[in-house]
């Protein structure tokens, strides 16, 4: 790790939770025409499209914080671009969340605190240990946004193409680094990141 890192790792901070991000691809809801909704369906599609925005905030730290710290200057390049594709994803749900006339989480910062934290440990263990973390992350992440097609309202097919687009990507992301020769993490650590991915939910499907 060296200072120009750093200026990076924070520059990335700081754009990430100030600016509204862009997408590459189409967005994945356009041509998706979601049904008039009732206050209670918008309002837990709205819960749970900010869940995703800040899972969304967390995967960039998380990258960020796990390239900063990588030695293998391979597996930098390939984080830092893996940040870069969950740039859509936050543009993404971001969007969604404006549609359903709803905010991001208030507690975003200290999302990515945390998140860039955790990511910069997993850094320091070595490659086979932050692949692993990675693959992990990615297979929760994925898991969940299966849990959200079941609880999404039926109608709101505009929130549900996001969350199946996403889904499919993050599966992407895992094997990805399942196939460079990811670790699988002992039970306790696995237990721990889904705890902590709890209270980050819990959370930011009300503040
Ligand atoms: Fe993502
Ligand atoms: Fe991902």
């Amino acid at each position: 790790m060296n200072i120009d890192d750093l200026i990076v790792g924070f520059d990335r901070a700081l754009r990430t939770l100030a600016s509204a991000s862009t997408s590459v691809r189409p967005y994945p809801a356009e041509q998706a025409e979601s049904a008039d909704l009732g206050e209670d369906e918008m309002a837990h599609a709205a819960g749970l499209m900010r869940v995703n925005h800040s899972g969304e905030i967390c995967a960039q730290a998380l990258y960020s914080g796990q390239a900063m710290t990588a030695s293998n200057p391979v597996l930098k390049g390939e984080l830092d671009q893996a940040a870069r594709e969950e740039t859509e994803h936050l543009a993404w749900t971001e969007r969604r969340l404006e549609e359903l006339g709803a905010r991001t989480s208030l507690l975003n910062p200290l999302w990515y605190a945390g998140s860039f934290a955790m990511g910069a440990i997993a850094g320091l263990a070595g490659d086979r240990w932050n692949l692993g973390f990675l693959s992990e992350t990615e297979r929760q992440v994925e898991q969940h946004l299966g849990g959200h097609l079941d609880t999404l309202p039926q109608g709101d097919a505009r929130s549900r193409a996001i969350v199946s687009q996403m889904r499919t990507d993050e599966g992407r992301h895992a094997q990805m680094a399942e196939d460079r020769g990811a670790a699988r993490l002992p039970l306790p650590i696995r237990a721990v990141m889904r705890m902590t991915a709890k209270v980050m939910t819990t959370t930011a499907y009300r503040v």
